[in-house]
């Protein structure tokens, strides 16, 4: 036991808890007054999450109206590509746009090796300010996309629905995205060691978009180098707990249980059980509630808290939803969230009785 160890940080150890801690991805952000209103005063994204003043500021946003168990470093996972000469940014409401997006084994070969104390050192200092800050009251999370997900952006240049520019470079060119891949791996891997020498206690890579990938070719384009950035990381911080997160995981479960990571982050199309049983008991889960349940009622967000609870119930477990909070959700909704994911026992209790 290690009392004075986050709650979060000892249960993604595997430690047994007194109940599941609890975060959201994306939890600072729109759905925020207060971010809304400092995004009036700043409204340039790159200033937000490079400045680090304002991403320190905003990374406490949701620390200090709902205490979650977890603070999350704001930045986005596009942040690292500047220090690799891909340079970005990211319009309102229309998301990231690469410039430039990459296309070449030429651009690919004048990429650099991402040195993210020198290119990023905003990271470091935040990372290190939200640890003194959080003491043992919440754990501070770092995170990183992970390399297919990384390439789709720059290879198509921005969001895309169906993924056309970087499929047709995985199926007429491999050779080209297999090098964009590991070049990513490799710098994604250096920039997760840094996060963790600067203050992160746990770390997630999304790999958001390999949900749209056969499984033979999440074998291929996606799991691989998540593995490659996983066994890296492991290699130099093997005590620091890794979650993958998928959107629209549900056909790969099983091949994201043997990536090597600790904890795999389920989104809500698999039932918690029925997840559980997919993934080998040594690996832990989070996850894994509808963002969108909380435009439902206070109630309906308790009940179905307490339903995924205790379908997890046994087993290493982080308290989380299925993907991003969305924009337009409720404040009182989020704070419903997190009261409920605090006093889940008493709420088992209850529920039970009736
Ligand atoms: O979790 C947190 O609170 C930390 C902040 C965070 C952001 N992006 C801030 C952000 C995190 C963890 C991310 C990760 C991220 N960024 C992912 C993986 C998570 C996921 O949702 O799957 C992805 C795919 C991105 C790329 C990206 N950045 C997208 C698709 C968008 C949204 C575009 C839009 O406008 O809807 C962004 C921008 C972004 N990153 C915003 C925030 C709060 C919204 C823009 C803004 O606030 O001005």
């Amino acid at each position: 036991m290690s009392d004075n160890l986050p709650l979060l940080l000892r249960a993604a150890r595997g430690e047994s808890v007194e109940r599941p801690p609890v975060w959201m991805m994306r939890q600072a952000g729109r759905y925020m007054k207060v971010y809304r209103d400092l995004r009036d005063r700043h409204p340039s994204f790159r200033e937000r999450s490079e400045n680090p003043d304002l991403s320190y500021e905003i990374s406490m946003q949701p620390f200090k109206a709902f205490k979650p168990d977890g603070v999350i470093l704001f930045s986005d996972i596009l942040t690292p590509l500047p220090g690799m000469g891909i340079d970005f940014d990211i319009i309102e409401s229309k998301g990231p746009v690469i410039q430039d997006p990459i296309r070449s084994t030429n651009q690919i070969n004048a990429l650099r090796n991402l040195e993210p104390d020198e290119t990023m050192p905003f990271v470091g200092e935040v990372l290190s300010r939200l640890r003194g800050s959080v003491g043992t009251e919440a754990a501070v999370l770092g995170f990183v996309g992970a390399p297919w997900t990384l390439a789709a952006y720059v290879v198509e240049g921005k969001s895309s629905k169906n993924y056309a520019i970087i499929k047709a470079m995985a199926f007429q060119e491999p050779k080209t995205l297999h090098k964009l891949l590991d070049h990513f791996a490799k710098s994604i891997a250096s920039y997760l060691c840094y996060q963790i020498d600067s203050g992160a206690q746990v770390v997630q890579m999304f790999d958001s978009w390999a949900g749209q990938l056969s499984p033979t070719d999440y074998d291929t384009f996606a799991a691989p180098y998540q593995k490659k950035v996983i066994d890296l990381v492991k290699t130099t911080h093997p005590e620091t707990p890794m979650i993958l997160y998928i959107s629209g995981s549900a056909g790969v479960l099983e091949r994201m249980g043997k990536t090597g990571v600790d904890i795999v982050s389920l989104d809500w199309t698999v039932d918690m059980a029925e997840g559980c049983a997919r993934l080998p008991d040594h690996v832990g889960v989070q996850g894994n509630v509808d963002p969108g349940l909380l435009f439902g009622s206070h109630e309906m967000i308790r009940s179905r808290i307490v339903d995924v609870v205790s379908k997890a119930k046994g087993r290493r477990h982080i308290l989380n939803l299925g993907h991003g909070i969305l924009p337009g959700t409720p404040e009182d909704s989020a704070k419903v969230f997190f009261e409920a994911g605090k006093s889940v026992n008493q709420l088992l209790k209850d529920s039970s009785s009736h």
